[in-house]
């Protein structure tokens, strides 16, 4: 039976959005001591050097050693190395990881504690979480939506376990939106971001903590994401489709920024923490059996037309042979205990027990 969504609700997001290239934002920077956070393949790219080269009024120091699913201990080690700069403005130019580990740091270089982020996430110390260094967010994938989220995900990669930061304090200060960036991303990472907004917006539909504007949110960035996933897929290059998929996941990370994220998302961390699954992949390969459920259960009758041409989109990527590059059906059935994180599951708008996740993963991984 469908559970009901409340009709309290509160919606509030602090983030200036700007659409410019990243060269003009830049150059609108005085009298800043910024740490650039990014990757290695950005500074290997030679794209490290377009930023030094474009921040000609305020002192820039880098940060380039973000991998995919940041580790706390890494990211605690940096920080002890990064601490002494006292920088006014941390850049993320990157993907989920990259802007998550700005955020990160962003809380951890402030702070007075040793290993600030470990005493938050695995000791639960309390921390001053109002000091923190303004975050600017540059995504250069279409996928998280974090550069309008109060979440920032990190790994606890010794213990295989996915840990959060969340609250008002992570909010990025300033997203700077420029499709542009997007156009080298491999075929794989853009089917696999893609995903990941698609899971966002749909996780954000099935959601008890639904709302008025979560709805339009997540059911514009699934229009989106139904005109441009196809075409960036099939023109990657084109900086059009890039700025559909870049505004898809803007307004996904908007409606899981109102709802948080669901049984999908529960059914996908230990897949990346234990078996190295990509976040999108993990997540978008139950999507359409839990399509199904909600025609099955008539939960959102009104969303019937949009839903059933999503199911079409997730089927025509044949998710089942992406996986089987990563785990077989039986590593992942094994994790099925790991999946039941109650302030995801309980999210979904139909109950789910033990059993009834086993089924979704059987369901999903026969298709
Ligand atoms: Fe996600």
């Amino acid at each position: 039976m469908c559970k009901q969504f409340s009709n309290n609700w509160s919606y509030h997001n602090p983030v200036q959005v700007i659409s410019c290239s990243l060269a003009d934002y830049l150059s609108r920077l005085e009298n800043q001591n910024i740490l650039l956070v990014t990757t290695a393949g950005f500074t290997r790219r030679g794209l490290t050097a377009d930023v030094m080269k474009m921040i000609t009024k305020s002192t820039l120091q880098v940060y380039d050693g973000v991998r995919p699913n940041p580790d706390i201990d890494d990211l605690d080690d940096a920080a002890a190395q990064l601490h002494k700069h006292k920088f006014s403005t941390i850049l993320a130019i990157g993907g989920g990881s990259v802007i998550d580990t700005a955020k990160a740091f962003s809380i951890a270089l402030p702070s007075a504690m040793k290993r600030p982020i470990t005493s938050i996430l695995k000791e639960g110390q309390a921390a001053d979480l109002g000091r923190r260094i303004p975050v600017v967010a540059v995504p250069t994938t279409s996928g998280t939506g974090s550069e309008v989220t109060q979440y920032a995900t990190v790994w606890d990669s010794t213990n295989g376990r996915k840990l959060s930061l969340f609250g008002e304090h992570v909010f990025p200060v300033t997203a700077v939106l420029d499709p542009s960036l997007g156009i080298t991303l491999p075929q794989k990472e853009t089917l696999y971001t893609g995903l990941d907004t698609i899971s966002h917006a749909l996780e954000s539909i099935w959601n008890i903590n639904s709302n008025p504007f979560s709805e339009l949110y997540a059911t514009s960035a699934l229009n989106l994401a139904l005109d441009f996933f196809p075409a960036v897929l099939a023109n990657p290059a084109n900086i059009d489709v890039r700025a559909g998929m870049q505004n898809a996941s803007l307004f996904a990370g908007y409606a899981i920024s109102i709802t948080k994220t669901a049984i999908s998302h529960a059914i996908s961390y230990p897949l990346t923490a234990k078996l190295s699954i990509p976040h999108g992949l993990a997540c978008g390969f139950t999507l359409s059996e839990l399509i199904r459920q909600q025609f099955s259960n008539q939960c959102l009758p009104k969303y019937n037309s949009l839903l059933s041409r999503c199911s079409d989109l997730l089927l025509s990527f044949d998710l089942n042979s992406e996986i089987s590059q990563y785990a077989s059906a039986a590593q992942i059935i094994n994790l099925l205990p790991e999946m039941l994180d109650l302030s995801r599951i309980n999210n979904y708008n139909l109950s789910a027990n033990i059993s009834d996740v086993s089924d979704i993963l059987n369901l999903s991984l026969t298709r």
